[in-house]
């Protein structure tokens, strides 16, 4: 007889004469949950979204060290931000806020859960919040989540893309209009995910300011590959993402706030004295947080070499333009992020076997990955952390499958 699920929940009697049943149907998919190999390992990897996440090899040792579970609560006096040793405490109080440029930080579990905090804490259920129109998803969900209204500030449209200081203000000057109040908050994302644009935070910054309204600065690809100081650029808050660009295992992320905020942002538990609501109570615990101050040393070196990485990614630029593909956003670019329009993979994929996954194909063929299967016309790429070697092999493939 064969027994079937719903046989047992009928009769749950079955159950106990069946355990070798159930176990054999389990092993079915246990087996396939062991030795899974990742099929991109030693591929050049050209994804914007992993360039700045890969381990250093100290965080990769320190992965193994405290990879069970809630590792770092062996030693914690009640919440994650106050344990000594691990030095988790002088990293998110002392590193952390002087990295920033800002007077206190957190580390969350990634860049959307800090800005889901700012907005939730900052704003009440049917505020506005403006948006660059560059924003990522998460930005969007975040505000949706803590119920607020969106104000975009649209940008320039093709080839620039570009957000512009007079975007926020004619943007804030709607809401008031609309609603006869500024918007709870404004948020810039820097750069954007898609095009990697830079805006002028600044300038942007002083534009919100000039109407009382706080400045989130999304610097989930900037914080960790770049310098970036909020103070610097007028930020009040900034956010930041571990996997993308610190080089810590996911899901991690952090958090600044200036002093003015700070007291409403971290408000804490009337219940439970020492956590912090917005955080619930603890964030990062275990192996994300240990790979953060694993590479924060790396990390705090690279931003020095930031030039590099930019005259790099405009040597990639050109070297592809030479090939007929427009690089989109700002341009000259300052950013690794870029946006490629490439007409001629796009009329080659018409009459290619693997039609528009043939690219994806050839450059797998080459140990190249990172350019989403599919896509030919419009794709983005990283060239963060790419050695030049790295990148002429990538040019080669580029030159190769157009001229094949
Ligand atoms: C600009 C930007 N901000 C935020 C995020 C989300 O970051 P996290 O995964 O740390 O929440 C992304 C993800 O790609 C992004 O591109």
């Amino acid at each position: 007889m064969s027994i079937k699920k719903i046989d047992i929940i009928i009769n749950p009697d079955i159950y106990y004469g069946t355990r070798d049943v159930i176990a054999v149907a389990l092993e079915q998919y246990v087996q396939k949950f062991q030795n899974i190999k990742r099929s991109t390992r030693g591929n050049i990897n050209i994804d914007p979204l992993q360039r700045g996440g890969i381990l250093t090899d100290q965080a990769r040792a320190t992965l193994m060290e405290w990879g069970d579970g809630y590792s770092v609560c062996d030693f914690c006096p009640g919440v994650l931000d106050m344990i000594k040793t691990p030095p988790i405490f002088d990293f998110v109080h002392k590193a952390l806020p002087e990295f920033l440029g800002i007077d206190e930080a957190r580390v969350t579990n990634g860049a959307r859960e800090s800005k889901f905090a700012i907005m939730h804490s900052m704003a009440r259920d049917g505020d506005w919040i403006v948006l660059d129109q560059s924003a990522h998803y998460t930005s969007y969900v975040a505000a949706q989540r803590a119920r607020l209204n969106i104000k975009v500030v649209p940008n320039s449209g093709a080839p620039d893309y570009r957000i512009t200081p007079e975007g926020y203000a004619d943007a804030i000057q709607d809401v008031i209009k609309e609603t006869g109040k500024s918007p709870a908050l404004a948020l810039v994302t820097y750069p954007d995910g898609n095009y990697g644009n830079l805006p002028d935070a600044k300038k942007i910054a002083a534009v919100c300011h000039e109407h009382d309204v706080p400045l989130i600065l999304n610097g989930a690809y900037s914080v960790g590959r770049m310098p970036v100081n909020a103070k610097d650029l007028g930020a009040d808050f900034i956010v930041g993402s571990g996997h993308k660009s610190m080089a810590s295992s996911g899901p991690i992320g952090v958090l600044g706030v200036s002093e003015e905020y700070s007291a409403k942002l971290f408000e804490k538990s009337p219940t439970h004295k020492v956590k912090e609501i917005e955080l619930l109570g603890c964030t990062a615990r275990g192996a994300t947080i240990m790979t953060m101050l694993a590479s924060f040393p790396t990390v705090v070196e690279r931003i020095r070499y930031w030039d590099r990485e930019v005259e790099n990614a405009r040597w990639f630029s050109a070297q592809l333009g030479s090939m007929g593909l427009v690089q989109l956003g700002d341009n000259p670019h300052n950013h690794d992020l870029m946006f490629f329009e490439a007409p001629i993979f796009y009329k080659m994929s018409q009459t290619a076997k693997d039609g528009r996954y043939f690219l994806y194909k050839e450059l797998k063929a080459r140990n190249i990955h990172g350019i989403k299967a599919g896509l030919t016309k419009y794709f983005k790429l990283s060239t963060f952390g790419v050695s030049r070697d790295e990148l002429n092999i990538v040019v080669d493939a580029f030159e190769e499958i157009i001229t094949k």
